[in-house]
C-alpha cells in the first residue's frame, strides 16, 4: 500500500486527484456504510485537529478505528516503532496514522511494512495532510495556485507546516514569501525572505505560524508582546492586507502572539474553514491509501442524511 510521508513524494496529478475527491466528499456530504477496513492512530505527540479529524474521517468512511495510547503501549517497555507496526499489521491494521517527534521517523519503516503509513506530522519535518487541507482552502478561495502570492510568517525553522506548504505551493506555481525572526530563518525552504509589512501587503494569503515552543532548545528572548509587535499579524498590519486576501493559520493559535485575538475569527480569516476541510481531505487521503491496494474491494459512498 502507498504511504503518505511528504507531499514531495506525490505528483501534482495525484495531489489534484486527492483534492478533487475531498471537494466531492465535502460538497455531497458523503460517507460510507461499515466496511472491513481497520486503521490505527498512533500519536506520540499532542494533537487535537489532526487526531480527531482523522478519527472523524475514518468513522465517516465506515472504518474500524484502533486508538493507540503511547503511554499504555509496549513502546513504554522499549518496543521499537517498527515492531509496534509489525504487530498492528498482524492484528489486521491496513493503515496507520502516525505523529512522532522525530524528524523522518518513517525512513526506517517505509520499505519494511505492508500497511500504509500516513504521516500526521514528524518533528520539524513535514505535515502533508495539513498542507493538503491548506491547498483545499486556497483552491476554494481562488480556484488556482499559479500566480498567487502566499506569505508564510513566523517560526519557519521549527514548523513542519511551513516546509510542506512552501514545497508544494512552489511546485504548483505560487510565489512563496517568507518572513519571521532572523534566528528562525530556514535556508532549506523554497521562497524569498522579505520584511513582514512587505509580506502582508503583497500576499493573497497571509499564513501565520504557531511558535513551536516545544521544539526550542532555549526560551524565546522576546516577550509575547514584543513578538506580536515585531512578527505578529497585528490589527494595524491586517489593515495593510489587499482586498480579497485571506488569513490562514494551522492552529492551535497563540492568540495575541502570532495573531491578534480579534483576527482569529475575522471576516477574512479561514482558520476554522481549514479545520473543517481537514475531515474531507483526510477521508480522501485514507481512501487513496487503502484503495491503492489492488486487492481492496471498492465500496460505494452514500450521502449523509
Ligand atoms: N494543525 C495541527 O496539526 O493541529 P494539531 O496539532 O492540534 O493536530
Amino acid at each position: 500500500m502507498p504511504h503518505l510521508l511528504t507531499l514531495s513524494d506525490l505528483s501534482i496529478e495525484t495531489i489534484n486527484d486527492i483534492l478533487n475527491k475531498a471537494q466531492e466528499i465535502q460538497m455531497q456530504n458523503l460517507y460510507r456504510e461499515p466496511q472491513p477496513v481497520i486503521t490505527a492512530n498512533l500519536f506520540f505527540e499532542a494533537s487535537t485537529r489532526t487526531r480527531f479529524s482523522f478519527e472523524a474521517a475514518e468513522k465517516r468512511l465506515g472504518y474500524h478505528v484502533l486508538n493507540f495510547s503511547a503511554e499504555n503501549s509496549s513502546t513504554q517497555k522499549g518496543e521499537s516503532l517498527y515492531d509496534t507496526l509489525r504487530t498492528l499489521e498482524e492484528v489486521g491494521v491496513q493503515a496507520a496514522v502516525i505523529r512522532h517527534k522525530q524528524d523522518k521517523y518513517y525512513e526506517d519503516l517505509r520499505d519494511r511494512l505492508s500497511l500504509s503509513i500516513i504521516n500526521g506530522g514528524d518533528g520539524c519535518g513535514d505535515h502533508p495532510t495539513q498542507a493538503l487541507l491548506d491547498l483545499m482552502t486556497i483552491k476554494q478561495e481562488f480556484s488556482r495556485f499559479d500566480g498567487l502570492t502566499i506569505a508564510i510568517i513566523g517560526d519557519l525553522r521549527h514548523s513542519r507546516v511551513a516546509r510542506s506548504d512552501a514545497e508544494v505551493l512552489t511546485r504548483l506555481g505560487a510565489r512563496v514569501l517568507l518572513s519571521g525572526p532572523k534566528a528562525w530563518m530556514n535556508e532549506t525552504l523554497p521562497g524569498e525572505y522579505v520584511d513582514i509589512d512587505e509580506a502582508v501587503k503583497t500576499a493573497d494569503v497571509v499564513m501565520m505560524l504557531r511558535i513551536q515552543h516545544e521544539r526550542h532548545n532555549q526560551g524565546m528572548n522576546l516577550s509575547k508582546e514584543d513578538y506580536h509587535k515585531q512578527y505578529g499579524l497585528t490589527l494595524e498590519r491586517e489593515r495593510l492586507m489587499k482586498p480579497g486576501s485571506i488569513i490562514m493559520h494551522p492552529a492551535p493559535v497563540n492568540r495575541g502572539v502570532e495573531i491578534a485575538d480579534e483576527l482569529v475569527e475575522a471576516k477574512r480569516s479561514r482558520i476554522f474553514k481549514q479545520i473543517n476541510n481537514g475531515v474531507a481531505v483526510r477521508m480522501s487521503v485514507l481512501e487513496w491509501a487503502v484503495n491503492k491496494n489492488e486487492e481492496a474491494e471498492q465500496y460505494e459512498y452514500v450521502a449523509f442524511k
